[in-house]
């Protein structure tokens, strides 16, 4: 995977912790639901919504929200950069390919199909499944397996709200997601750099994590194109490959699913990819991270910091052997 080093190293003031909840257009702001091209709208319940404003990357809403059990208080990583130094081999790989050229995916109109091991398979358009849920902001830390991280608020709603509303049946293990397979849209995938589409899995009890989202949104924006839209998985104790963009299926399994990268290189990448700093990626240390707009590194904590959430899915499991 490349490993560039690409970015200013000016450290920039935290972004603000908005409240707000993406809902269905309801006829209210129509100009901004029309703006933001997907019939949704972002709004906030509080008194203050009148105090937003609208920006041609969509509604911000300015009113704090007081922190939720999930979030850091580590400084937002700005927008720009968390929106220009991005992972996503669909676009190159190059860092600032996605940016460049994620304007050429269409994610509405988009559907998501839902089978496998579930009682009420489907395939459902992105906004009537966002729909289902609330939705909810987590500033959550996020750790690549190349050794930079990013702080990244988040909109989304749990994966385990999805999975209970399809009800898995008593053979589902473990949950498979498939990105978007579309070369006319994905000029990366005009080349064999990885096996496509672009495929990741969860055990069951892993994406039943409170901490497991699905994201359709950025720093209070519909999600860019670059970072994952319409539909984004965030697990953010484990390696940011682990986060799937652009998700158009996903599948209760019985048997471990495949995923992208440790078919692409078995011995690098496993299928568990928990950020651990005591067990190195055979060709670097994962003991240390340089945050996005910090000069020196840091340590890197055990599961990126979540150990107290999830430690306990992983007793008695040896995670040299289950990387
Ligand atoms: N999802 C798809 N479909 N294709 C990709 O190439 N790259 C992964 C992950 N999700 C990738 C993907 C990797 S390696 C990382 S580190 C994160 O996305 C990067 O997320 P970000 O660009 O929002 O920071």
């Amino acid at each position: 995977m490349p490993n560039k080093n690409p970015e200013s190293t000016e450290s920039q003031p935290a972004a603000p912790n908005p409240r707000r909840e993406f809902l269905r257009s309801a006829g209210l702001f129509t100009g901004t639901a029309a703006l933001l091209g997907g019939g949704l709208e972002l709004l906030s319940r509080r008194p203050s919504a009148a105090a937003q404003s609208v920006t041609p990357g969509g509604l911000i809403a300015q009113a704090k929200r007081p922190l939720g059990p999930y979030d850091t208080t580590e400084p937002v990583t700005p927008y720009e950069q968390a929106t220009s130094y991005n992972n996503y081999y669909e676009f190159g790989t190059d860092k600032s390919d996605p940016a460049r050229l994620a304007g050429s995916l269409h994610t509405r109109p988009w559907t998501v199909k839902i089978d496998g091991e579930v009682r009420k398979p489907q395939t459902v358009d992105i906004d009537t499944l966002q729909s289902w849920f609330p939705l909810e902001d987590r500033v959550y830390r996020m750790r690549c397996v190349e050794g930079w991280s990013m702080v990244m608020p988040w909109m989304g709603f749990p994966l385990a709200a999805l999975i209970r509303r399809i009800e898995p049946t008593s053979k589902a293990k473990y949950v498979q997601f498939t990105a978007l397979h579309d070369p006319k849209q994905f000029p990366g995938q005009q080349a064999d750099v990885l096996a496509w589409p672009y495929v990741e899995g969860l055990r069951l009890d892993e994406a039943l994590n409170p901490l497991t989202l699905l994201a359709v949104g950025l720093n209070g924006r519909i999600l860019p194109n670059q970072n994952g839209a319409p539909l984004r998985l965030v697990v953010p104790w484990k390696y940011g490959f682990k986060n799937i963009k652009a998700i158009v299926r996903i599948t209760l399994t019985e048997k471990q699913p495949q995923t992208t990268w440790s078919l692409a290189a078995p011995s690098e990448y496993g299928f568990y990819a928990n950020v651990n700093p005591k067990v190195d990626h055979p060709r670097w240390s994962q003991a240390t991270e340089r945050r996005i707009g910090d000069l020196a590194r840091r340590p890197t904590l055990p599961f990126n910091g979540y150990a107290k959430e999830v430690a306990s899915l992983y007793s008695g499991l040896d995670l040299r052997k289950y990387f």
